[in-house]
């Protein structure tokens, strides 16, 4: 059976970085309160004269084209996964296509929040298999950081967000990669992490300019501890799902790369799994939570730093907004 393989992985970051010791300038809170309750301890915010969500994406694209020995004309279609596209619409799917010169080719825009890498990496993977297309470019990119309230009433969000670009190249394959992927969602909790501005749910007499003067329904809206619970949940179903329907055992994950949600729930997670630290890699210390970006940005560091290795098992596992959840399992 045709299958579908990752072949190369990029990422790229903004320059800036926000320190937590920066964020107490602007709110009241502190470096130990972020570390202890989140691992967090600097992150990247996009700089407005040259960073956007395309062409975050499109360097990403660039480093991943390059390991994996392709060029742009190789790519047949694209999925991206974002929660905070450049423009209200179109997606950024159009905007990355636009700038890695390919008219022409489908993009499709996915908008998962912190699932979204996983639900891009799973519809890329159904077209490969079915014989659609034969290289697909898988993005997950955002920034965040212009979305944040930074005042002391948006700081259980505004020290978790953060900016970055991550992507994948899937190609066809006879041998396995791809092993499978599985895909949840429960939408009565839509409002626990949500951004409400500027929905169509507004009626047309509140989206008058002044009625703008209030943006909270422009910022985050996060309920914490909701999230943390249901996420240490999810994350250990969706993982033991992927498992059994692969036939294997906890044993068997070579290495774990989580969505870096919080430093506290992957390792929840690897204490539920018996993974060594080898075998789980965060990087949210110095990204924090870059939403549909930090699978892809987090797997590339790992295949950088020598981490991934032909027949491994790598588990993918991500929850977030909607909510939504997911997991991955791939042959290296
Ligand atoms: N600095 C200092 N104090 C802060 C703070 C900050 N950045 N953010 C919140 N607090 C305060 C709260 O105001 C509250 O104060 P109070 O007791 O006087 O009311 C106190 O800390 C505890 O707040 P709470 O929200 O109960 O903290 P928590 O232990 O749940 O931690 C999170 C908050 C956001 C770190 C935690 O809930 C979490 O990580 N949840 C999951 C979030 C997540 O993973 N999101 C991404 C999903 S993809």
């Amino acid at each position: 059976m045709r299958a579908s393989k990752i072949v190369g992985l990029g990422h790229y970051v903004p320059e800036q970085v926000v320190t937590n010791e920066y964020l107490s300038t602007l709110m009241d809170t502190n470096d130990a309160w972020i570390v202890e309750r989140t691992g967090i301890k600097e992150r990247r915010w996009m700089n407005p004269a040259t960073d956007t969500v395309g062409n975050m994406a499109a360097k990403a694209t660039r480093m991943a084209l390059q390991r994996a020995n392709l060029t742009e004309k190789d790519i047949e279609f694209i999925v991206f996964a974002t929660i905070t596209s450049d423009y209200y619409f179109p997606g950024s799917g159009v905007i990355l296509q636009r700038e890695l010169g390919l008219e022409g080719i489908g993009a499709l825009d996915i908008k998962n929040a912190c699932s979204g890498f996983i639900y891009a990496l799973s519809i890329a993977d159904q077209f490969i298999k079915t014989g659609m297309y034969k290289t697909v470019l898988v993005i997950g990119a955002e920034i965040q950081s212009t979305a944040l309230d930074v005042t002391t009433r948006g700081r259980n969000t505004a020290v978790i967000f953060g900016d970055g670009a991550g992507a994948a190249i899937l190609q066809a394959s006879d041998k396995a990669g791809v092993l499978s992927t599985h895909l949840h969602a429960d939408g009565r909790f839509a409002e626990e992490l949500y951004v409400k501005d500027p929905g169509s749910s507004r009626p047309r007499e509140e989206r008058q300019p002044e009625q703008f003067l209030d943006t909270s329904g422009f910022k985050v809206h996060m309920n914490g501890n909701q999230v943390f619970k249901h996420a240490v949940v999810r994350f250990m179903e969706v993982i033991n799902e992927a498992l059994a329907a692969n036939g294997m055992k906890k044993e068997d994950i070579n290495l774990l790369v989580p969505h870096q949600a919080n430093l506290r729930i992957s390792q929840y997670i690897q204490e539920k799994l018996a993974l060594r630290d080898d075998q789980v890699y965060n990087n949210i210390m110095r990204y924090g939570n870059t939403t549909a970006a930090s699978i892809p940005i987090a797997m590339s560091e790992a295949w950088a730093e020598g981490k991934m290795k032909e027949n491994d098992v790598i588990c993918l596992a991500a929850f977030g907004s909607g909510f939504t959840w997911a997991s991955a399992l791939i042959r290296w």
